[in-house]
């Protein structure tokens, strides 16, 4: 039942928009949050319900135009169903030497998606969603997702990390086609492997 009462207009129940690239407000680094208070609390319930309207991984505040380190990720292991985690401040403070590939996209560069290369593990320290301190470890997708919105706090968009993944896939295409194009003038009629994605 809805209540008959007056509204008082707030900033921060305006309907969230996601900036886009190229827009500038992506590039600067956001300011950290000095106390999570209900405010910031509001701010991380809209990014969740954002992420999850928009079927996403994970948001950062700055892609809503609102200048504080606050990450929202919503990300499930396995078959496990996504679990909701608000990162206030995160900070990296350890990261594998192991790096994995993995297809990345973002709500702020519709439509594109790129094969990113990061590190496989990583331990994160934050304030959680009360303002307390804790550290998380995270592997493979809730990790690559962690160092993708950590990255926006700092201005950077998963496309900067294109140049060597892309030389590296382009290297592996071309190898590929040498390959084939030598069997083939051999006559040979050889069973290719199956392509693990
Ligand atoms: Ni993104």
């Amino acid at each position: 039942m809805n209540s008959p009462s007056v509204l008082t207009p707030n900033p921060l129940l305006e309907p969230l928009l996601v900036i886009a690239a190229p827009n500038p407000r992506l590039r600067v680094k956001s300011s950290p949050v000095l106390l999570v208070d209900d405010d910031c609390r509001l701010l991380m319930d809209r990014m969740l319900d954002l992420v999850r309207a928009q079927n996403a991984l994970g948001l950062a505040a700055v892609q809503i135009g609102a200048d504080k380190r606050v990450v929202v990720v919503n990300v499930g292991v396995g078959d496990q169903a996504p679990v909701p985690r608000f990162l206030v401040n995160p900070e990296i403070i350890r990261r594998s030497r192991q790096r994995v590939i993995s297809e990345e996209s973002c709500l702020s560069i519709p439509g594109y998606v790129g094969l990113i290369q990061r590190s496989n593990e990583v331990t994160v320290r934050f304030l959680d969603y009360h303002g307390r301190p804790a550290d998380l470890q995270a592997s493979g997708l809730l990790a690559v997702c962690i160092q993708h919105e950590i990255d926006h706090l700092d201005g950077r968009l998963f496309t900067d990390h294109l140049s060597l993944t892309q030389r590296l896939s382009r290297r592996w295409e071309e190898f590929r086609f040498r390959r084939d194009a030598r069997q083939s003038q051999a006559g040979h009629r050889q069973k290719r492997a199956p392509v693990i994605n």
